[in-house]
């Protein structure tokens, strides 16, 4: 259901940007209908495999656009504890070569065809980012969970960004992330961790079955309700 449409956005976008702020959400009495489709978007957002990403990618200009919703995300201290590295067609070999020797250090048995799988994984979507997360301790001291929250919001509104504008997105980790190869590729700093890579591009088959999602009292409860854990 990927494919499902959510094109009302793309219409909407720039009106809303004019609403009047500071009186609350523009939603309150200007949209009836905002709930609704934020709803839609974030339900039938679903992480698409890169194997079926494929040309075209965003834009140019969607993907300023995108990276201005990563902008959005809630952010204590205003840190921006988070950065995206774009991977260019140029640079791609660089990341198959990352992928296929990190997989032989941690594992020197590992087969050729092994190998190739793993170097095969940089060449997938069209779009193709290394989501970064900054740790380090700068002031205000901010700390690392609620750093990470940033990061995963920024990530989160870059999905649902490429959802509403029809692309598929997904996210993909793995060993290689946190190598020390990775690290150097990315010419990563101190205290900053290459955690997923980001992957957009067109859908080209949408893959049958849903998830199963969790129900709100599978994850709520009320403080005083549950017997206290010492
Ligand atoms: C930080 C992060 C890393 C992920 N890495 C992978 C990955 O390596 N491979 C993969 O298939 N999915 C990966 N995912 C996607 C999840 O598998 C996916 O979100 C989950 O199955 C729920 O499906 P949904 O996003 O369609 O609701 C990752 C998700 C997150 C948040």
């Amino acid at each position: 259901m990927e494919s499902q449409s959510v094109s009302r956005a793309r219409d909407t976008t720039d009106d809303r940007r004019s609403l009047p702020r500071g009186t609350g959400s523009p939603f309150e009495t200007a949209d009836p209908d905002g709930f609704a489709f934020a709803r839609t978007l974030i339900e039938t957002r679903r992480n698409v495999s890169p194997k079926r990403l494929v040309e075209p990618g965003p834009s140019p200009q969607q993907f300023e656009a995108l990276m201005s919703l990563a902008a959005a995300a809630p952010d204590h201290g205003l840190l921006t504890p988070w950065r995206f590295i774009v991977v260019p067609a140029s640079q791609r070999p660089a990341l198959a070569e990352v992928f296929a020797l990190a997989l032989v250090d941690r594992d020197p048995g590992a087969t050729l065809e092994q190998i190739e799988s793993a170097r095969e994984k940089a060449y997938r979507a069209p779009l193709l980012m290394v989501a970064v997360a900054c740790l380090g301790p700068r002031e205000p001291d901010i700390p690392r969970l609620e750093r990470m929250i940033s990061m995963g919001a920024a990530v989160q509104n870059i999905l649902l960004g490429a959802h509403a504008m029809g692309f598929g997105a997904g996210l993909t980790s793995g060993q290689a992330m946190k190598s020390k190869r990775m690290h150097q590729l990315c010419g990563l700093g101190h205290e900053e961790w290459a955690v997923c890579c980001v992957n957009i591009g067109t859908v080209s088959r949408s893959k049958a079955g849903s998830r199963v999602r969790p129900l709100p009292a599978d994850f709520v409860s009320e403080l005083g309700s549950a017997p206290v854990v010492s």
